[in-house]
């Protein structure tokens, strides 16, 4: 450490109590702030109690404890979390959807306690919190492991960044040896503030935002950099126990009470039922009620109190039998259409979105929803200042149910724009599409989309590059050609709007890393018409170079495999224009990679795992596999840490679930067609 020679100072036994004492007030002080939601002291006074603590353990680093509430935060950890294995599994839960499947539910379980009576089962009505499940591991009162579910045998070490999640205990001072080894189950989640708080930071960033607090959950606490972590606002409500033998307690209510005691952080939102009947009452309140939370909540869980009745039950594989999640129908939301704007794609498409007043539902605040076409509109008539029912499709994209029909005079019916919004230039149907389109190839909107796209993940694959700096780039005039991009001066870029020297720095550094994503990315980067990821890859791979691919023949394409007529024609058509000529040029210039020199083709798919579960339904497992491969990825039969997609289609097993836990993206069949260019 520094120039100053390290002292060995010899703590003395007045130090060593000095520093006991202040870990336990601190400690006490973090249960009543961030366990009970009631601070005694200001947080000047809590900082500089944490400050004298630094400053004896700086003094004496031999006195550092894991436990001490100075090491909550680390830093980088290894390159991926560890395996470790649940001494109890970690179950998941049996859904019912209707008052009815509750019933069965409790005549399943009058069946299988035989000899008791109906009226004699307590049932123990909890929140089902939205978050991610996960056990902590305490020895003699000292939390040394913290894991996700994973497949339920067996889940991730996410130690480090549970430890900077200030409502979790590192010592549950009292009755240490009383345990020994305690297991404690929770479930980590983020409040909907603090949700909207990072989701407004990471946009401003060009992050591209989570989409419901759940992720923004799941995505923190598996983030190899715990200091990250740290500043993400997670909390957590336990719930209960692993098994524990002897057993010391004898209701469900029993094992929470004690977790409260030991200074866990528990919902108070939990009631005692003498009988199921009771229960109901409870599914209608927070079926109105949990919107108001602050933190999402997607169902009840009910639970036999007797654990003597819940050992009885037993579990099947995947359930125990004692207990059943209720879950409330997906969120629908009302709100008004305040306008309906049309949006240009990249290739001219024009497509009508309205503007929502903004409504959380689902997990997340709805401002938008698109409406397809005229077709759609005209078909449901959605007009500016209608009320209408807006619902989340899978919970992400936001659609438009119906219009709330009012008595209340409704605005004139909507009409397609005859002009394009952007470059004014006057909007054309193609006969053969139903689509509006806007043909001026140099209108800006257009040209602002072809700049994402060739930014996109599937193609140059460029970071910190979104719509506000694209924006600003293009509107400042600065970016008029892709090549543009390379030969941005990092101090202006530092000068943009909601940019930092920081963020200019990392958005240079991903625009040069660009340079070498090879000749297929940058194919298909370009947007040549009908040339997608896969054509893309097969042109690099049978040309190698631009040059040779610009100077083929139509025939010379069309005799390739797979490259039909269309594509070929799209091609030459691109290739003919000097502009175009003189673009690939200028990308060639600025030392973008515009041959295959090793053995990278850049593929978008490369080194991409996949699983796909469930039947497909515009393509066969085998074709779909073959598809994947040939774009460099591959399609593996179990998920795991290392997947990195699983696709889904109908009848979808249990991998989803577990793709879920493991926090690995999940995707339809139509997001993979995309992934593969189609
Ligand atoms: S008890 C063996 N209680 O729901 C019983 N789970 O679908 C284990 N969850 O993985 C679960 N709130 O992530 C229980 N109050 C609660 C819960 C809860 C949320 C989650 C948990 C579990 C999933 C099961």
């Amino acid at each position: 450490m520094g120039i100053v020679p390290e002292i060995s100072i010899n703590m003395s036994e007045r130090d060593k109590r000095k520093i006991e004492r202040l870990r336990k007030l601190i400690r006490h002080h973090e249960t009543l702030y961030y366990v009970q939601d009631q601070p005694a002291i200001s947080d000047r006074e809590y900082d500089l109690l944490m400050r004298e603590l630094q400053d004896l353990e700086e003094k004496f680093p031999e006195s550092v404890t894991p436990d001490s509430p100075t090491q909550r935060v680390g830093g980088k950890v290894a390159k991926r979390f560890t395996a470790v294995a649940h001494k109890t599994p970690m179950l998941s839960l049996d859904n019912a959807f209707s008052v009815d499947e509750l019933k069965e539910f409790h005549q399943r379980v009058v069946k299988g306690l035989e000899n008791v009576s109906s009226e004699d089962i307590e049932y123990f009505v909890e929140l089902k919190f939205d978050g991610l499940a996960v056990t902590l591991t305490y020895e003699n009162g000292v939390f040394i492991q913290g894991a996700t579910r994973g497949n339920g045998k067996e889940g991730e070490d996410i130690t480090a960044n549970l430890r900077t999640i200030k409502s979790i205990p590192l010592n549950i001072s009292t009755d240490k040896e009383k345990y020994g080894t305690l297991e404690v189950r929770g479930e980590v989640f983020m409040r909907r503030e603090s949700f909207r708080e990072l989701n407004k930071s990471r946009e401003a960033d060009d992050e591209a935002p989570f989409a419901n607090p759940r992720n923004a959950a799941a995505g923190s606490l598996r983030l190899l950099d715990s200091s990250i972590t740290a500043k993400r606002k997670l909390d957590i409500f336990v719930y209960g126990m692993g098994s524990m033998e002897p057993m010391p307690f004898k209701s469900h209510d029993e094992i929470q009470t004690a977790l409260k005691n030991l200074g866990f952080k528990l919902n108070t939102n939990r009631h005692v039922c003498g009988s199921i009947e009771e229960v109901l009452p409870y599914i209608e309140k927070w079926q109105m009620e949990k919107d108001t939370l602050g933190y999402d909540v997607d169902g009840l869980v009910i639970k036999v109190n007797s654990l003597e009745y819940q050992k009885k039950l037993g579990a099947t594989s995947k359930f125990p039998r004692w207990a059943v999640a209720y879950k409330y129908e997906a969120e629908k939301a009302e709100t008004e259409v305040e306008d309906i704007i049309c949006q240009v794609g990249r290739t001219g498409a024009i497509t009508p979105v309205a503007i929502l007043k903004p409504v959380y539902v689902s997990g997340s605040t709805v401002s938008r929803a698109t409406l397809h076409n005229e077709d759609e509109i005209r078909k449901k008539d959605i007009r500016i200042g209608d009320r209408v029912l807006i619902e989340k499709a899978g919970e992400i994209i936001p659609r438009v149910v119906e219009v709330i029909k009012s008595k209340a005079k409704r605005g004139t019916p909507f009409k397609m724009p005859v002009k394009c919004p952007d470059c004014q230039s006057t909007l054309l149907r193609p006969e053969e599409e139903a689509i509006l389109r806007c043909v001026n190839y140099d209108c800006p909107a257009q040209f602002k989309e072809r700049l994402f796209h060739f930014a996109s993940r599937n193609a140059m694959d460029i970071d910190h590059f979104g719509p506000a700096i694209i924006e600003q780039l293009v509107d400042k005039g600065w970016v008029k050609n892709f090549s543009d991009l390379y030969k941005l001066d990092p101090q202006n870029v530092a000068r943009l709007e909601r940019m930092a020297e920081k963020s200019a720095q990392n958005l240079i550094e991903a625009i040069e890393k660009s340079k070498s994503a090879g000749l297929a990315r940058l194919l298909h980067a370009l947007g040549i018409r009908h040339v997608g990821q896969r054509a893309a890859m097969i042109l690099a791979r049978h040309f190698h170079s631009m040059t040779k691919l610009q100077n083929a023949k139509q025939e010379d394409l069309e005799f390739v495999m797979e490259i039909g007529g269309t594509v070929a024609e799209s091609l030459a058509v691109y290739f003919k224009q000097i502009s175009n000529q003189e673009e690939i040029k200028r990308l060639a210039e600025c030392g973008v990679e515009v041959e295959i020199t090793g053995e990278s083709v850049g593929t978008a798919l490369s080194g991409k795992q996949f699983v796909l579960t469930g039947s497909l339904e515009s393509l066969t497992r085998d074709e779909a596999k073959e598809k994947i491969a040939a774009l460099g990825g591959r399609v593996t039969s179990t998920v795991s840490k290392k997947t990195d997609y699983v696709v889904v289609g109908t009848d979808p097993g249990s991998k989803v679930e577990k793709a879920k836990k493991l926090g690995i993206e999940v995707v339809t069949e139509k997001k993979l067609k995309q992934m593969l260019g189609e």
